[in-house]
């Protein structure tokens, strides 16, 4: 269990949660991203690890032994998702990585000299210093995945994890001192009614809510193989989805404080958290401790997310095509390196390319990705939970055979969930 909330927790909850929300106005996107953790993360995440207790299998396995033959290559969906995410993450990890870099090993006020959001454009835009990092934490993953998931990561989960939550929460409380608090509260907490009535709202609450959770991609199938039979599905789920939006919550909170504090603008895009944090850690005493801390802990949170990422791919190719796992991890953690250069490169040198309506090459991969791939494999998910494997099987995989939750879940995954994912998916398509 830790090990999935090792893999829901990671750059979701604070690059890109804090950069969605503050894009969709806040309030009214938190409302709307808890409502879809509740409404379909818990039932979906709790399918997935119902899914791989019960078939003992990763996701390609665990899929092939419910559909007829000529449906078993959809779990290549989910593994093909998982190449594209972990391209464009491991440009993110790269950032954190440079940043934690200069937290531990030069003066933080070297940031500051040009203005924290100069300086940060100017790392970004460079051709080759990005992708230095991008490789290293890519190397990082793969070093983990050739030694075995369980031993690391177990560990490292264990005890870092909390960790990260405590200086979270410790940032938050500290963040009340600061002028911008209530600004920031109101931004987070109070929802805006009129965004409401934007469709792109409920498309990045949802696609934000599968990515953060780390759903659709058949990575809760694998962990989901890990559990003991005693354990309860449902408050697994609950609490593993839970979890992650609180952290999620309190990375806002410390966030939006901060941007109305000095004064920056909340909709500036994937680089906000990147610009916000060092501002914060800038104006508190020990700044230069808790800024290392920080970095160092959200690296490690990003590393256990893109181990998870990288450990789908590598089991696939290793069940599929037989390769050793040193290979497979080498080889795919390539493949995400050079699929990820664009990306970096698109802040630089390629800005031009692909800068439609201001996003740049990183934006495409991940709108790809979350509001495309996310919602059709999440969609494909339901029907199979709900619609192809037999109700009465399903629920007591899931720990639900008695009452009316069991009757909830399969209303849920069997219609309510394909509505709104094919809803989603239409308004996604018809906004390009
Ligand atoms: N959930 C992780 C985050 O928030 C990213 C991630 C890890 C993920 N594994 C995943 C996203 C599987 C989708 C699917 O940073």
């Amino acid at each position: 269990m830790l090990a999935a909330l090792g893999s829901a927790v990671g750059l979701g909850n604070v690059w890109r949660f804090s950069y969605v929300a503050g894009e969709n106005g806040g309030g009214a996107f938190l409302l709307v991203y808890l409502l879809m953790v509740l409404l379909v993360g818990v039932p979906l995440l709790l399918g997935e690890f119902a899914l791989g207790r019960s078939t003992q299998a990763e996701s390609s396995t665990a899929i092939a032994k419910l559909l007829p033959v000529r449906w078993r290559h959809l779990g290549l969906l989910g593994v093909l998702s998982s190449v594209m995410v972990l391209a464009y993450y491991a440009v993110i990890a790269g950032w954190v990585l440079k940043y934690l870099a200069l937290y531990l090993f030069s003066s933080t006020h070297r940031l500051s000299d040009p203005g924290f959001a100069t300086a940060f454009e100017a790392h970004i835009a460079q051709p080759v210093e990005p992708l230095i990092w991008q490789l290293m934490a890519i190397l990082l993953a793969v070093a983990v995945i050739t030694r075995g998931v369980e031993k690391g990561i177990e560990r490292i989960n264990l005890v870092l994890m909390p960790t990260l939550g405590l200086l979270l929460l410790g940032l938050a409380i500290h963040s009340v001192s600061q002028p911008g608090f209530m600004q920031g509260i109101h931004f987070l907490f109070q929802p805006d009614w009129r965004v409401l009535t934007r469709p792109e709202v409920y498309l990045a609450a949802l696609g934000q809510a599968f990515f953060s959770i780390g759903l659709a991609m058949g990575v809760m199938v694998a962990y989901g193989s890990y559990l003991p039979s005693n354990q309860r599905l449902p408050g697994a789920a609950l609490s593993v989805a839970l979890g992650d939006a609180l952290f999620a919550i309190l990375a806002g909170l410390v966030v939006f404080a901060a941007v109305f504090s000095f004064g920056l603008d909340p909709a500036q895009g994937p680089g906000l958290a990147f610009v916000v944090l060092p501002e914060v850690f800038a104006n508190m005493t020990g700044g230069a401790i808790v800024g290392s801390a920080f970095f160092l802990l959200l690296a490690i949170a990003a590393m256990t997310s893109m181990v998870s990422l990288l450990e789908v791919q590598t089991a696939f190719a290793m069940k599929k095509l037989g390769w050793s796992r040193q290979r497979a991890a080498l080889v795919l953690g390539g493949l995400a390196f050079v699929l990820g250069v664009p990306a970096s490169l698109g802040f630089g040198v390629w800005s031009e390319v692909a800068s439609t309506g201001g996003r740049g090459i990183l934006d495409l991969m991940d709108l790809l990705a979350v509001e495309l791939m996310l919602p059709l494999n999440g969609l494909l998910l339901a029907l199979l939970l709900g619609w192809v494997w037999p109700g009465k099987e399903a629920l007591q995989a899931c720990d639900l055979h008695t009452g009316r939750l069991g009757q909830l879940w399969l209303f849920l995954v069997r219609y309510v969930i394909p509505l709104m994912l094919a809803m989603v998916l239409a308004s996604s398509m018809v906004s390009g």
